[in-house]
């Protein structure tokens, strides 16, 4: 298994395991046959709705002797309606508590936007808080203050473009060490990629599969079906692999972590298999001309009528 490796030279698992839409009642059987299969780093969050159900699962794995925590990688994040002061600590206990641990190895902030304290997803413009409200240097001298009483062990941002980063950056004695964003062959986010790299910043790939299993709130229709596209299917067959498995191979060769999901058990074990799949120059480059900038999570639920956030405090490009 390849390992990312953080400033202070700890190291994360190039491969870990998605937990968004993992239902009530499949996460703990997600998270216990990845274990099972050989994960160590387990990608969770706040809004997921599921960190209870994952918290036992890791007592399981503790209890039966499957993984010792310092062996395993747990991440989770921080949702958008706890930026404020008072309530980054206030969560954050609440993650350790439902996730049955004394600390994190990541806390990522998990949108660049910040919503009224309770609220899960914004109904209208009062749900939001401005930066003005909520400045996100506020909301990372928390995250920083975790880290120095031994809650975190690192901390980063997720779904954040260059200049979000800048402005964190500018105020912190603890540089962001994660930026996780959606990637796949349609949304390499090259330009990102090469700006987070130049800062020693790590990368996260969510929706690495093309999230087939996504929400309503975010499917349009005609969307493309990234495990359908020809090309990932005939390197698949040349390699005897899984469109799934040239995906996430695909990912582990750009030095990028990669969290597909799933709550099957077989295809949790083919996911993992995936880390021994090695592509070609050629293959990598094929894959590479299939970008077309196409977001499966476009964000737009950020940006509704009353908000005070457009798609440009979002994407770049
Ligand atoms: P399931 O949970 O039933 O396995 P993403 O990681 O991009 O969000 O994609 C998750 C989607 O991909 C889920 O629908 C998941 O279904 C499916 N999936 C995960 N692994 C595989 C695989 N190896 N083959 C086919 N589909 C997969």
């Amino acid at each position: 298994m390849k390992h990312l490796i953080f400033r202070n030279g700890d190291k994360i698992p190039s491969l870990g395991l998605g937990t968004w839409k993992s239902e009530e009642g499949e996460a703990y059987n997600a998270v216990l046959s990845a274990i099972q299969s050989g994960f160590r780093h387990i990608d969770c969050a706040f809004i997921y709705g599921n960190q209870a159900e994952i918290g036992e699962a890791f007592k399981a794995a503790f209890d039966k002797g499957l993984v010792k925590r310092e062996e395993l990688f747990v991440t989770s994040k921080l949702w958008n309606s706890s930026h404020l002061k008072n309530d980054v600590k206030k969560e954050l206990q609440k993650t350790l508590a439902d996730l049955q641990l004394d600390y994190l190895d990541l806390y990522l902030v998990h949108w660049p936007v910040a919503l009224t304290p309770g609220t899960s997803y914004p109904k209208g413009g009062e749900d939001f808080l401005s930066y003005e409200e909520a400045p996100l240097e506020d909301t990372w001298l928390e995250m920083e203050d975790a880290v120095n009483e031994g809650l975190i062990k690192h901390i980063g941002v997720s779904n954040f473009n260059i200049t979000r980063l800048k402005e964190i950056s500018g105020n912190a004695s603890i540089q962001p060490e994660m930026n996780q964003v959606e990637m796949h062959p349609f949304l390499p986010q090259q330009k990102l990629v090469d700006y987070c790299f130049s800062e020693n910043i790590l990368m996260t790939a969510y929706s690495p599969l093309g999230s087939n299993d996504r929400p309503k709130r975010v499917r349009k229709e005609n969307d493309p079906i990234l495990m359908e596209h020809p090309v990932i299917g005939e390197i698949a067959k040349k390699h005897d692999a899984s469109a799934a498995q040239v995906l996430i191979a695909w990912s582990i060769r750009r030095d990028i972590a990669v969290i597909p999901k799933s709550a099957n058990p077989d295809r949790i074990k083919q996911n993992f298999a995936a880390s021994e799949l090695v592509l070609s120059d050629d293959d990598f480059q094929q894959i590479n001309e299939l970008d077309n900038s196409f977001r499966y999570i476009d964000g737009s639920l950020w940006t509704i009528e009353g908000s005070p956030f457009d798609m440009s405090d979002l994407w770049e490009y």
